[in-house]
């Protein structure tokens, strides 16, 4: 098979891994840095151009799009789509994931549990807004944040206040989220492929961090998940319309909760925690939807 890895950073362990593990497959793969491709639209015939030269070989693409550079990573994804070639993340399911409001509205009404949250337009009545998720301790995340950073803790009335203020102030969108105290720095991982839980770990913050984001200095081992975690990992991905996940997930007195569901989820510390081989299984993944497909009629693009 003909794969493309669309990434901005050759060099990193998870590009290295994806390429790696489908030459070791026996496929050709190539490294594609997205940004620097050309999207050409005309009736019926959908090409990228990559230095001059059009992009027509390519059979499936690994996408591993930056959460600085989404538009135009799903543009990209979608002039794929449109070319016939498969995607392990399909362009909608980016977009979608990668709107951390859109994804909580979703996997609330698909009966997953998740921390309560509030979203308002700046709103100046930021008492009540306090109190609609219990009071402090709260948590106060960006919208556009990833990696933990733009993830606050307010343990005071005061400091919650303003903080909520100041980011009014600079109309930055923010959640407020109620804060899961018996979590205590830990979170899951669930490493979702093709509907199944692949790899899953625990990440624990450094002292005196609540974030335990492996950026963000926490560390992770390995971990077996409860079948009610397990499900609602799979469960999370599927309402995201993602072929591959990292389903963030806090352990409460209620049951696991959804955090959030990463479309482009790091290998690196999953694959050092957990010894399992995560970019070969997503390659094999790849070779299974497109075995699938040569059985099935042609179509060009998919439904999207
Ligand atoms: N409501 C919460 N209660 C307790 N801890 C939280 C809460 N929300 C986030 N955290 C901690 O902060 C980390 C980062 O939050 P997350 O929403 O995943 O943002 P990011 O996209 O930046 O990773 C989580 O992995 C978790 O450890
Ligand atoms: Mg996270």
């Amino acid at each position: 098979m003909n794969i493309a890895i669309l990434s901005q950073k050759p060099n990193i362990y998870s590009t290295r891994r994806l390429l790696q593990a489908g030459t070791e497959r026996g496929h050709q793969v190539r490294i594609i840095n997205h940004l620097r491709c050309k999207l050409v639209i005309e009736k019926n015939k959908p090409q990228v151009y990559y230095n001059q030269q059009s992009l027509e070989k390519i059979q499936a693409i690994i996408p591993r799009i930056g959460a600085s550079v989404t538009f135009f990573g799903a543009s990209v994804i979608k002039q794929f789509e449109m070319m016939g070639v498969h995607s392990t993340t399909g362009s909608e399911s980016l977009l979608r994931a990668r709107d951390k409001l859109r994804s909580l509205q979703l996997l609330s009404m698909s009966g997953l549990e998740l921390p309560k949250t509030v979203f308002t337009n700046y709103t100046k009545n930021v008492q009540q807004l306090i109190e609609s998720v219990g009071g402090v301790p709260l948590v106060i995340k960006l919208l556009e944040g990833t990696q933990g950073l733009g993830v606050v803790l307010a343990e005071s009335t005061n400091a919650a206040e303003s903080v909520i203020e100041a980011f009014n102030k600079i109309k930055t969108r923010i959640i407020v989220q109620e804060f899961i105290k018996e979590s205590s720095g830990t979170d899951i991982r669930a490493f979702v492929i093709d509907g199944k839980v692949v790899a899953a770990m625990q990440r624990k913050a450094k002292d005196g961090e609540f974030r335990s984001n492996l950026h963000r200095g926490g560390t992770a081992t390995l971990v077996a998940l409860s079948p009610e975690q397990e499900m609602a990992a799979i469960r999370a991905t599927e309402v995201m319309g993602l072929g591959v996940a990292g389903v963030d997930m806090l352990i409460s007195n209620r049951g696991p909760l959804i955090l959030e569901v990463n479309a482009s989820p790091g290998l690196e510390g999953i694959e050092k925690a957990t010894k399992q081989d995560v970019a070969g299984q997503i390659i094999q993944y790849l070779e299974k939807s497109l075995s699938n497909h040569s059985h099935a009629t042609p179509t060009q693009g998919n439904s999207h």
